[in-house]
């Protein structure tokens, strides 16, 4: 049996939020429970700022979304930065709403949200300007700084919708979510800066218009101040668009609440990404809910997630929940380990952090760095820990703890996804004990449900089996950008009735939920989600290669890494290494990276040429002798060679 970690004393003390007990939490989910519609209805009054209150809360439902998608709220009107901006310049026009920390430690500016208002409101005249217009597409691809923040927040005020493409993308990768989408304007910058290295984000942008004609502005934030290409006409630098202009415009553009508010593209089963679309009311209702209530948010707290805006995590707990919320939300352009394994205590030291969310692969990156970086800070101003991304191990959890929480903050393990908007499956920091590996339970409005998949049925009690949530939350993406039939084959076909996750979990005697991770062919490395497909794509695009498989294989430090089986076009067996992961690169972005390449004589396929992975995943695991039933294989000779050839790899 797992230990049960009692919430310390010093976080339950001083909490302000509903939930401050295990009978509190029982209270409120028990209200969910009786009236859905009024729970979520109030919750959207009391959290947001409406310019038409909304009178319906859920319609549709996961049925009826192979018709139209569910909508929520859907007779309001808004605009989201209102609920983010205005209404705190009111009331805290002084408080701090962007603690920004640069690549170098120090550097760094904040900006009130007097003056974040101010910057974002010129940021929408100047996207007015450049012929920006309610529902046109924006691609953001920028690095960490408040820029990228106000030019989501800008396309907001306007009603244009935006998509951040994070920035290792490669200018492949970008081109295809730039046509996919139909954007008009990209914003970027000359340079980003990681752990002392620059990113050439505006030559990348370059590359990926070469070949497109659809954008029709490049705004360009100036960061590093190198020289960059410029085409005249098409180019505008921010600082001389940004400006304060008797022409400037800024005043909301109120939409409904469906209106999309961002489209943000993840990797599936297949090599093509698709393009969630979250939508305005109930994707700000969620996120502002879940980071008060899972962080046990406090009016003085200082709060710091670093991640990236360019995954989901950025979106919901750095940008849209905080400042919804009205909080302090630090924004972080480095790495944890630059200029050493010091950096993330030395910004809780000197910014006073005391919520502070991170990924697993984080947390064990530093852990093999021993606790004396560590222990160099004052660090005594952490309330609350957080992970996200993917599992976390029951080490590296109890590192967190006791290392850095010092046995006296709660850990909070957040379960979620791109395509659920915000945190489903957490404590709540002020509330629920904790045990080292689980995501705990679920929040006030989630039910998760756990299928056999043999027999398709649900499984009650303590339990392993795939997890799908029976019943919509105000955050869950609507659809998929241009292709709603693909949100229904992928997320509602396979039970149906319910929203199925492609993650596998286990619930315990307690009714604690531990997620297995995915059992689709999505890979989860170092909390970066990417699909098999898309390596197979890029590999095979190669002319080294006639066949690819990819699959996962667990890394102590990544989570998972990844493993190539490939069958070369020479038959000298040697992997061209570095060629083919340039290839990679290339194609997806400087993130994707082939771990171990096996040289195959073939694949393992059924009589009807599908790739058995099973068989690929264990021998990646190093299990050979538990590859199961291989007597459906065309040709099963080549399963002893690849069993031969990973030992000789080993
Ligand atoms: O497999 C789960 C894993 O990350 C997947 C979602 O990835 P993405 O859409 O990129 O969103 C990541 C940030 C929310 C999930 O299907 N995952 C996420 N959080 C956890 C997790 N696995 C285990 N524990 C978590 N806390």
């Amino acid at each position: 049996m797992a230990k049960l970690y009692s919430v310390p004393q010093r976080v339950r003390d001083g909490g302000q939020q509903p939930i401050r007990s295990m009978s509190d939490y029982t209270d409120v989910s028990n209200q969910w429970v009786e009236h859905p519609n009024d729970f979520w209805l109030a919750e959207t009054k009391k959290s947001l700022s409406w310019e038409d209150e909304p009178s319906v809360g859920l319609e549709g439902d996961y049925h009826t979304v192979c018709h139209e998608p569910f909508s929520w709220f859907a007779d309001g009107r808004l605009n989201v930065t209102e609920s983010c901006l205005d209404r705190h310049v009111r009331s805290q026009p002084d408080k701090t709403a962007i603690i920004w920390e640069g690549d170098e430690p120090g550097d760094g500016r904040t900006l009130t949200y007097r003056e974040l208002h101010a910057e974002v409101c010129r940021a929408a005249a100047a996207l007015r300007r450049l012929g920006v217009c309610s529902g046109d597409r924006v691609i953001i691809y920028m690095g960490m700084v408040p820029e990228a923040a106000v030019a989501m927040l800008a396309c907001a005020r306007i009603g244009a919708v935006h998509s951040v493409v994070f920035g290792g993308f490669s200018s492949e990768a970008l081109r295809d979510r730039i046509d996919d989408c139909g954007a008009k304007l990209v914003i970027t910058q000359d340079q980003g800066l990681r752990g002392g290295r620059p990113i050439p984000l505006k030559a990348t942008v370059d590359d990926a218009l070469a070949k497109t004609d659809l954008v029709q502005s490049v705004l360009v934030y100036r960061r590093t101040g190198i020289e960059v290409g410029w085409v005249d006409n098409r180019d505008v630098w921010w600082h001389e668009a940004v400006v304060d202009g008797t022409d400037m415009v800024s005043g909301p553009e109120y939409v409904h609440s469906e209106h999309p508010l961002f489209i943000l593209y993840t990797s599936g089963s297949t090599g093509r990404p698709k393009g969630l679309v979250h939508t305005c009311a109930g994707y700000l209702t969620y996120t502002a809910y879940t980071h008060r209530t899972v962080f046990d948010l406090r009016p003085d707290d200082v709060y710091a997630c670093v991640a990236d805006v360019g995954w989901i995590t950025g979106h919901s707990y750095i940008v849209y929940g905080p400042l919804a919320n009205g909080a302090t939300s630090l924004m972080f352009e480095s790495t944890p380990l630059y200029p050493d394994a010091g950096r993330y205590w030395d910004l809780v030291e000197r910014h006073k952090v005391s919520i502070f969310y991170t990924a697993p692969t984080a947390i064990r990156a530093l852990a093999a760095h021993g606790e004396e970086p560590v222990d160099k800070y004052d660090i005594s101003s952490l309330r609350v820990l957080g992970t996200v991304g993917e599992p976390i191990n029951p080490d590296a959890w109890e590192w967190y703890y006791s290392v850095v929480g010092k046995n006296r903050c709660n850990i909070v393990d957040t379960w979620w996804q791109t395509e659920t908007g915000g945190i489903c499956i957490a404590p709540v920091a002020s509330a629920t004990p904790t045990k080292a590996g689980s995501a705990t339970l679920p929040l006030p409005g989630i039910r998760p449900v756990l299928i056999d998949p043999a027999t398709q049925k649900t499984r009650a009690g303590p339990a392993q089996g795939h997890l799908c949530l029976e019943h919509s939350w105000p955050g869950q993406a609507r659809t998929v950008w241009g292709d709603h039939a693909r949100f229904v084959q992928t997320y509602f076909s396979t039970y149906p009735g319910l929203y199925f996750t492609g993650d596998g979990c286990r619930r315990d005697d307690d009714g604690y939920y531990w997620i297995t991770g995915r059992i689709d062919d999505v890979l989860n490395v170092s909390g970066h989600r990417m699909g098999t497909a898309e390596f197979e794509a890029a590999l095979v695009s190669n002319d080294a290669v006639a066949e690819a498989a990819v699959v996962g294989y667990p890394h102590a430090i990544k989570g998972q890494g990844v493993y190539a089986f490939v069958v070369l076009n020479s038959n000298n067996g040697n992997v061209p290494i570095d060629q083919l992961n340039q290839t990679v690169r290339t194609a997806i972005g400087a993130h994707a990276r082939v771990d171990r390449f096996q040289s195959v004589p073939g694949l393992p396929k059924t009589r009807s040429g599908k790739v058995m992975r099973r068989i690929l995943r264990k021998v990646a695991e190093g299990q050979t002798d538990a590859l199961g039933d291989i007597s459906t294989l065309a040709d099963q000779s080549v399963v002893a060679a690849i069993i031969q050839g990973a030992a000789t790899q080993r």
